[in-house]
């Protein structure tokens, strides 16, 4: 049995960058929650992936929906962060955004943006490995994203 502590410090030690994944959920309210664990999969047929843990409150409406965009934050974006990272009832409210070809939110202040159908869902212990097959996609500014490493925010310095 590996230590808890042991293992988040030691994968603490990789640096991600930060997504909000959105979706219209069945009761046609917008969801969404943060997430460090979206990637690239494959380019031909065009996948990606993300992985929520399974006491997510928010995957199961985004799996309703079939569909979901995934939003990468820049590095003015930590608040938002902060809000879909939370267990909050109404992560949207006051916040803007414009719907992404399926109906899912595009976040203002986005650096990008990947629209996906919900092509697969793979179980990995106490998460799930999500993948989704890109639609629509574009690069929404110029800002640089927003990074996670040992357990704080950062930025990218070029
Ligand atoms: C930088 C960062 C990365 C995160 N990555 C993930 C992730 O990959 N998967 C996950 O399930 N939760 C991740 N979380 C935690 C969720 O955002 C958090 O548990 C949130 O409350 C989930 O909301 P929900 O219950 O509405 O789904 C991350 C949080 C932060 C701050």
């Amino acid at each position: 049995m590996i230590d808890e502590a042991h293992f988040r410090h030691v994968l603490g030690q990789y640096p991600t960058g930060v997504s909000v994944v959105t979706a219209i959920g069945p009761d046609r309210e917008p969801v969404g929650l943060a997430v460090g664990t979206f990637t690239s999969v494959s380019l031909e047929p065009a996948l990606v992936g993300f992985i929520p843990a399974r006491t997510s409150r928010s995957w199961p409406r985004i799996e309703a929906a079939g569909r979901f965009c995934i939003n990468i934050l820049s590095d003015r974006q930590e608040d938002v962060c902060r809000r879909f990272a939370s267990k909050a009832d109404d992560k949207f409210a006051g916040l803007a955004w414009s719907p992404a070809p399926s109906g899912a939110p595009v976040l203002d202040g986005a650096i990008a943006w990947i629209d996906c159908e919900l092509e697969a869902v793979h179980p990995a212990g106490d998460h799930l490995i999500v993948i989704g097959r890109v639609g629509r996609l574009g690069v929404a500014g110029e800002a640089t994203p927003l990074l996670f490493f040992r357990g704080g925010y950062g930025r990218f310095e070029v």
